[in-house]
């Protein structure tokens, strides 16, 4: 980007000071180690979901070990009978706030157990450092020798069994979200600092941190292998898997332990410095940004180009030009070499304001953008994966002709109130707490009547999806926790994270995109 283009640049604003006067929640207030009584107790939607929470339950060997992915086995359970990893991460924060840990730390513990088994798809060996997607109880009976004791078993799948065999990326990183969230939650580390937890911690690392072929400091991935577990043209750079990727390094970050890990915790440092220039600086758009690259030169060779890319500006797709309004502005899916994938998706540019990837000016655009476009991002039912949803051409190119993602259901621009916890959360780190009391009371007048689905599809979100389950604990957990957010904002302490001062602010000139031996420095 050259000197005259629209400059990326916090370096006049102080967020510290503006996050003062709205800081609504702190890390000491965070801290739950005793069940808590809410207002809420005695709301009757609030009283069922914890009832069908409770029922969702799984239990291993008389523990608590995590939650089933749906209830609703009426149409097949395929494998939402399964306790996923992703969708056990509201489920584990409803706990953690009411002051539940068990069932938490009994997760934390089991998936790490898994972790460590040996996988593989054929007789392609898989990496150690793989978290499961999703593991299931069986209790078989030893018929043969002792036909009253059965044998219980977690099988985990690592994507062997997934549809399309992609291993979910995600997994090993809300796995480090969350044990970050547990210690945040209790105050106490000693289950971070178990050797088996420091241990399963740096096989996930080993496996993103590996050096390669990369060019860029953001994470090479394959289509389906986040939320959208199914082909929906995300291959590449996925703002989800980069997101959460930041989030987990800078957690890691608090939970590795000093003596043996001082040199992991350099490489993290670098790599969290190059990631928040490259997510910062290419990842965003806004009106001005747009304007910038619907302007760009294309073919320039050497290091003083500004469309680093070779982005065609005739490959924007008209519906960026209608979405984008003057106040707003959000991280866009996908970005590689020609290919910017304009859709937003809503996941990752929480994750973002989360983890203080976004600065405090790109959190506030991300906001201004949901209330500006209401209508399309949030509409009946909060709220939209994906937005736009592809076209019948794009459907069939990106999707494969996916049935189940066909346009403007499921993945394909489908809404999911799973997804409401995140926007609560970001609506409260960034000071518009009302902006998620607005959604929260959507939801309120579908959510539990229509036995809390799993997703909506149309344009607006109105109708139950075409094969939405009912009963979906992460619909049922999302809805607790924003409550419980709304009602006791110091709950965000166990989630958010504040900016790291140690990131430098991000100022893009075409100068700082040369080489240091460029620029004459020694
Ligand atoms: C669907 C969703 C996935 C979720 C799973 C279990 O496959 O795409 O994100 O984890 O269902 O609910």
């Amino acid at each position: 980007m050259a000197e005259d283009q629209s400059v990326i640049t916090d370096e006049n604003f102080d967020s510290s000071q503006a996050n003062d006067d709205k800081c609504i929640w702190t890390l000491d207030a965070a801290k739950t180690p005793h069940p808590r009584p809410t207002s809420f107790d005695q709301n009757l939607m609030f009283i069922e979901a914890w009832e069908h929470l409770r029922r969702s339950v799984v239990y291993y060997k008389g523990q608590a070990v995590g939650t089933m992915a749906a209830l609703d086995n009426a149409s097949g359970a395929l494998n939402y009978d399964q306790v996923f990893v992703r969708d056990f991460v509201p489920s584990a924060l409803a706990y953690l706030m009411k002051g539940e840990l068990e069932i938490v730390k009994n997760f934390l513990l089991r998936t790490l157990h898994l972790q460590l088994s040996v996988k593989g798809i054929d007789r392609f060996a898989l990496g150690q450092g793989l978290m499961s997607a999703s593991f299931k109880f069986l209790h078989s009976f030893k018929v043969l020798h002792n036909p009253v004791r059965g044998v219980d078993t977690l099988i985990a799948d690592f994507g062997e069994t997934a549809i399309g065999r992609v291993s979910g990326v995600d997994s090993g990183f809300w796995w480090i979200i969350l044990l970050h969230a547990y210690t945040r939650a209790t105050g106490d580390h000693s289950l971070s600092h178990r050797p088996e937890c420091q241990n399963g911690m740096k096989l996930i690392l080993s496996v993103c941190l590996a050096e390669g072929f990369d060019t860029f400091p953001t994470l090479l991935c394959a289509d389906g292998c986040g939320m959208a577990d199914r082909r929906m043209g995300v291959y590449g750079y996925p703002i989800e898997i980069q997101a959460l990727f930041f989030m987990a390094l800078r957690c890691a970050v608090h939970l590795l332990q000093e003596d043996d890990g001082k040199e992991l915790i350099m490489r993290i440092e670098k790599r969290l410095q190059a990631l928040t220039y490259h997510m910062r600086s290419y990842f965003w758009l806004d009106f001005q940004q747009l304007n910038n690259i619907y302007r760009y030169k294309t073919e320039e060779y050497s290091h003083t180009a500004v469309n680093k890319f070779n982005v065609i500006p005739d490959s924007i797709p008209d519906w960026v030009f209608d979405f984008m309004p003057m106040k707003g502005g959000y991280f866009i899916a996908n970005v590689s070499p020609a290919r910017m994938d304009f859709r937003w998706f809503v996941l990752g540019n929480c994750v973002a304001i989360l983890s203080s990837l976004a600065t405090y000016n790109q959190s506030m655009a991300i906001l201004d953008l949901i209330e500006e476009r209401w209508g399309e991002l949030v509409g009946k039912m909060p709220l939209k994966l994906s937005y736009p949803a592809l076209d019948i051409h794009g459907w069939s190119i990106e999707t494969g002709s996916d049935p189940k993602n066909t346009r403007w259901s499921f993945h394909n621009g489908g809404s999911w109130p799973g997804l409401l916890w995140l926007v609560t959360a970001a609506c409260i780190k960034t000071g518009r707490p009302e902006i998620a009391r607005k959604a929260i009371e959507l939801a309120e007048q579908r959510l539990s009547k229509d036995g809390w689905q799993e997703y909506y599809d149309g344009k607006e979100g109105c109708y139950v999806g075409k094969q939405s389950r009912r009963l979906q604990t992460s619909s049922i957990a999302g809805y607790l926790v924003s409550k419980m957010l709304l009602e006791e904002p110091s709950h965000l302490g166990i989630i958010a994270l504040e900016e790291d001062k140690k990131i430098k602010p991000t100022t893009i000139t075409r100068s700082t995109t040369l080489p240091t031996k460029f620029r004459g420095y020694p």
